[in-house]
């Protein structure tokens, strides 16, 4: 796995300089500053490990797919933290911190822009699949605003919002690779199927470390909190909660402070709403195992089958 997350690395920066050689200047280098303080990568690795899982023998071919989706992957985290006014990313400084946010916004258009002209090379099925992909985010990120605070918001709120702005993208590439590959359109839902599951529990499990917080995460513990972002535990233990306990968790959440997390969490603890989510982290990844149980055995679905365990276990 180490030799394709270096193949990615390699292949951003190489594809930034060239920008910074051809005169690109300011905005290439702020992009090119969040792009490659060292994301995970784990969506451009999947989505070349899909390829190869669906008979793919030359990387060069998908490799533009992959790139596409780390490049629009971090044009929505740019965004994304302009909007969460998140001082830091990937363990450095966001770009609207460093350079304000006119230029933060300007820096996730022309990371998007370039996201589509390499996945612009694909068929018209495959644009068209990319293109929804992005579309979908969009609508999701709507929804997810407009239920800051809602302590209404259900279950299925939550997850049609995790489908839209996280597991889509995680769902689309995959689909997109075994297209790529030469797959039918029945296998490569399959692998669609398996991006969609695994990207609910990556989803699931971001937001368990945002409750948790672990420095690894290079952002700080409750952000989605002081956002008022609806995440499952907070949705279940509304749920669950009754009395004095529910009215006291959404003053918490209403009014959320520092000094905060530990009442907070024994609010979580009493109605096990951090296990209720973990449960349904467990159940997805099983979900996303058994899609791969159909394609043939080899090093990819091992390396597949490892990511999905990863995913659980994460720290960062
Ligand atoms: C962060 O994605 C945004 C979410 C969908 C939770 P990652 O956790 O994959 O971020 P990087 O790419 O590794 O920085
Ligand atoms: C990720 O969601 C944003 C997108 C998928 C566009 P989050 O808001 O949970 O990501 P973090 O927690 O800021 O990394
Ligand atoms: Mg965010
Ligand atoms: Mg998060």
């Amino acid at each position: 796995m180490e030799s394709i997350r270096d193949e990615v690395n390699q292949a951003l920066k190489d594809l930034i300089e060239s920008e910074i050689e051809s005169g690109a200047g300011e905005v290439a280098v702020e992009a090119g500053r969040v792009l490659n303080a060292g994301g995970k990568r784990l969506r451009p690795i999947l989505f070349l490990l899909a390829y190869q899982l669906a008979g793919g023998t030359n990387i060069d071919d998908v490799m533009p797919l992959a790139l596409a989706f780390e490049l629009i992957h971090t044009a929505t985290l740019v965004h994304d933290d302009i909007n969460d006014e998140a001082q830091q990313r990937r363990g450095i400084p966001t770009i609207h911190a460093q350079a304000g946010q006119a230029k933060a916004v300007i820096a996730g258009d022309w990371l998007f822009v370039h996201g589509f002209a390499l996945g612009g090379r694909y068929s018209e099925q495959i644009v068209t699949v990319i293109a929804r992909c992005c579309a979908n985010i969009a609508v999701s990120e709507y929804h997810q605003l407009d239920h800051v605070l809602n302590l209404a918001t259900s279950p299925e709120d939550y997850l049609s919002i995790v489908r839209g702005k996280t597991a889509g993208p995680f769902a689309s590439g995959c689909y997109a690779a075994g297209l790529v590959a030469g797959l039918d359109d029945e296998h490569a839902r399959a692998l669609e199927r398996f991006g969609m599951e695994l990207g609910i529990a990556f989803q699931l499990v971001d937001d368990l470390l945002d409750l948790r917080g672990d420095e690894r995460m290079g952002k700080p513990r409750g952000a989605d909190v002081y956002e008022g972002k609806m995440t499952l535990p907070l949705i279940h233990a509304l749920t669950l909660s009754h009395g004095t306990h529910r009215t006291r968790l959404s003053e918490l959440i209403e009014n959320f402070s520092d000094d905060d997390f530990d009442e907070l969490m024994a609010l979580l603890e009493r109605s096990s709403s951090m296990e209720y989510a973990e449960i349904l982290v467990k159940t997805h990844l099983e979900r996303a195992q058994e899609e791969l149980q159909r394609f043939p055995d080899g090093q990819a679905k091992d390396m597949m089958m490892m990511i999905t365990n990863i995913v659980k276990d994460r720290h960062a």
